[in-house]
């Protein structure tokens, strides 16, 4: 793929196992982006990010080893995309410190994420205030023109953009050691999945259907899935149908199942159980191939610090810290 085809990027954060929301809302997204072939993809795992919620080593590893296995499974194909782990690349932190210098406190304080937790009167870390001026880097050093998020994160896409803009007012002459200034790209919203309550499936409100949950599992919760008990069809259950057959196939079987909760969730089980079971099996089948997993992101770390390295001799050539 030649140089001139734009950068995607994006980056998860390996805090917690992954459910059937990230998958339909972000992941299958991001998969069916890179497969048409028209980006050159840069996917990483926000391990640096995650250390704000992440402090236990074991856990860190384990999670990050997770989140390698789950993108090549969903079929990432590390062959045509750069898969990497953001600690293999140390421009990323030093990047961050060059950002905070011309980065202001008052500007970083109008972000989403530190008013929310300063509304709940929470503690809130260095690290987390930080957090936008991390992500900028990530961004910027690959020079990603298009930045596939949720639309929670389309703000730090906007710090991102705003702070190439300030870099390249302050130090930038000619075309060295410019940013490009990103777009975000936002998903758009398959639907907010669900959880087993009723409320948008997510880690914090222990309502998720693991991804790749065992047949048992995957029974266990969806038969706990909340139902109304007010109209013919339980809408909990057709919400997460939904995103594996279309309406026309779902109508035949929510007739004929009309009031019967329980059939129409034995049939969710089947459908649910025949979609993940190839994605599961190949997960399966990797993680017993520890080799293969670090071999993907030791090839990916090396090309993603010649890229980041490059960058880097021109931004430190455009601040005076190199000749
Ligand atoms: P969680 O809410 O479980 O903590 P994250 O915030 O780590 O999940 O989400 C990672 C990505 O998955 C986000 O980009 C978000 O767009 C997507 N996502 C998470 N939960 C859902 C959901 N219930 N429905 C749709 N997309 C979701
Ligand atoms: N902040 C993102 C999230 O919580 C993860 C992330 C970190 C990211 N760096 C990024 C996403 C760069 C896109 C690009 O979901």
């Amino acid at each position: 793929m030649n140089q001139g085809t734009p950068v995607l990027l994006s980056g998860i954060k390996p805090t917690g196992e992954i459910h059937i929301g990230n998958y339909f809302g972000a992941i299958k997204q991001l998969v069916d982006l890179l497969n048409t072939g028209e980006y050159r993809g840069y996917i990483f795992i926000a391990d640096y990010h995650a250390l704000n919620f992440v402090q236990d080593a074991a856990e860190m590893k384990r999670l990050t080893r997770e989140l390698a296995l789950t993108y090549l499974a969903c079929g990432l194909d590390p062959e045509k995309v750069v898969l990497f782990k953001q600690s293999d690349v140390s421009a990323h932190t030093e990047l961050a410190w060059i950002f905070d210098t011309i980065t202001t406190m008052p500007y970083l304080m109008r972000a989403h994420a530190f008013k929310d937790a300063e509304a709940k009167n929470k503690e809130i870390s260095v690290g987390s205030f930080n957090y936008p001026m991390l992500m900028a880097a990530d961004i910027l050093l690959y020079d990603a023109a298009v930045v596939p998020v949720g639309q929670d994160q389309k703000q730090h896409i906007e710090y991102a953009r705003d702070t190439a803009e300030k870099f390249n007012r302050i130090f930038a002459k000619e075309n060295e050691g410019t940013f490009v200034l990103p777009k975000p790209h936002i998903m758009p919203d398959v639907a907010i999945v669900p959880g087993t309550d009723g409320q948008k499936m997510s880690k914090s409100y222990g309502n998720t259907i693991p991804l790749f949950a065992s047949r048992e599992v995957l029974t266990e919760k969806v038969m706990g899935i909340v139902t109304d008990s007010g109209g013919d069809r339980p809408e909990n259950v057709y919400a997460i149908h939904r995103l594996i057959k279309s309406e026309a196939e779902l109508a035949p079987i929510y007739e004929e199942h009309k009031g019967k909760y329980k059939a129409l969730k034995e049939a969710l089980i089947e459908d649910l159980d025949a979609f993940i079971a190839p994605m599961r099996e190949q997960y399966e089948a990797l993680s017993q191939d520890s080799a293969f997993v670090d071999a993907v992101l030791e090839k990916g770390g090396e090309a993603a610090r010649q890229a980041a390295n490059t960058k880097m001799a021109a931004v430190r050539k455009a601040i005076g810290v190199s000749a």
